[in-house]
């Protein structure tokens, strides 16, 4: 299905906040990170979209330039393969001659219980969310950010935060991107780079909720969530570019929780899964 932009917009900061940047999205064609693009568009940045499906991406790239009136490129690139990333961001280079604004939002997730994980499904979903990250991030630190400076903002998630059900593999490769951020903060900051995480809870309209079960949820946990809803696509975008202005100068090595408190408040209650057959009914999801 394609991606569609926000109906009515409501600017909260300058629309030229971002004027004269350019932005980097990993996983920019779909879902969240499509909405990260859109909102960084709207505030004058310039773009380009990148992962493994081609025809998604320029079919995006296309709502997003005349949605915004930005430039946004399509490119074709595996977080996975260091190869692949170092062509896409030479492509974005000449095209653009900077990258202002990384986001690292490739991922993929399925719920599974580790007993049942093969190993080959723990290392794809590590290799995806961590060595992709890590790949993405040092390739663009490289080819530019080492002499220019810019802001690195990774997508992660508060799965590891207490261990959540069925999660083992998406968990730790988002608690090892927490780490490695607060790592490449501490050594780029002296190239005027600041390195964040921003961790989404339960987003609607998502590829991430229909896989995680998101047909499962209840307006009685809706309504057990501090803010009394799930968030949205434009929630995290707002937050994302918080995060890359000017106003959050001090904020660097740590991990923005976007999720209306539902970490604090969620049940993750594995034995009440287990016997009331609900953990049967994710695990086929
Ligand atoms: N439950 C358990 N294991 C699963 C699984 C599931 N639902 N889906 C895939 N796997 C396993 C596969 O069986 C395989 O392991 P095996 O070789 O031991 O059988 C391993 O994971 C890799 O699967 P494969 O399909 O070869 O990987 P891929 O690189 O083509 O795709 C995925 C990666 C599996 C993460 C795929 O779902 C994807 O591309 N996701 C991107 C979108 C996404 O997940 N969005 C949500 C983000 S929150
Ligand atoms: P999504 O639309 O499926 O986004 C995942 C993106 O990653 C896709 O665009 C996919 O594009 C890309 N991708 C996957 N594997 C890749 C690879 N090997 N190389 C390059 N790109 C790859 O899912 P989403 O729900 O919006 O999630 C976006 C981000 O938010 C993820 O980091 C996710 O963990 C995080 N998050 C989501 C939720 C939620 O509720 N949805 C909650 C917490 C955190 P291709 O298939 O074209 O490669």
């Amino acid at each position: 299905m394609a991606e569609k932009c926000i109906d009515n917009y409501k600017y909260i900061f300058n629309p030229k906040l971002l004027s004269g940047k350019v932005a980097f999205v990993t996983g920019g064609g779909t879902g969240i990170c499509f909405t990260v693009t859109e909102i960084l568009m709207r505030h004058g940045c310039d773009a380009v979209i990148v992962s493994r499906k081609l025809d998604k991406l320029k079919e995006s790239a296309e709502t997003l330039s005349r949605v915004t009136g930005r430039k946004c490129i399509p490119v074709q690139m595996d977080v996975r393969k260091p190869e692949s990333v170092i062509n896409a961001v030479e492509e974005a280079l000449k095209n653009f001659r900077r990258i202002d604004i990384l986001v690292n939002g490739a991922a993929g997730n399925f719920l599974c219980p580790a007993s049942s994980m093969s190993f080959n499904a723990f290392r794809t979903v590590m290799e995806i969310d961590a060595h992709g990250t890590f790949n993405v991030s040092k390739v663009v630190y490289d080819k530019y950010m080492k002499d220019h400076g810019g802001v690195i903002v990774n997508i992660t998630a508060l799965l590891h935060v207490r261990g959540r059900i069925l999660q083992a593999h998406a968990g730790s490769a988002k608690a090892a991107i927490e780490a490695m951020t607060r790592h490449l903060a501490v050594e780029w900051g002296l190239n005027g780079i600041r390195v964040m995480c921003v961790a989404p809870g339960p987003i609607g309209d998502t590829e991430g909720m229909s896989r995680l079960g998101g047909a499962l949820l209840t307006e009685e946990m809706e309504k057990s969530i501090p803010i009394q809803r799930i968030g949205t696509r434009e929630d995290i975008g707002n937050t994302v570019l918080y995060v890359v202005s000017d106003a959050a100068q001090l904020l660097t090595g740590t991990t923005i929780y976007a999720d209306g408190g539902s970490w604090l408040t969620d049940s993750n209650n594995y034995y009440e899964a287990v016997k009331t057959g609900g953990l049967r009914k994710l695990s086929k999801m």
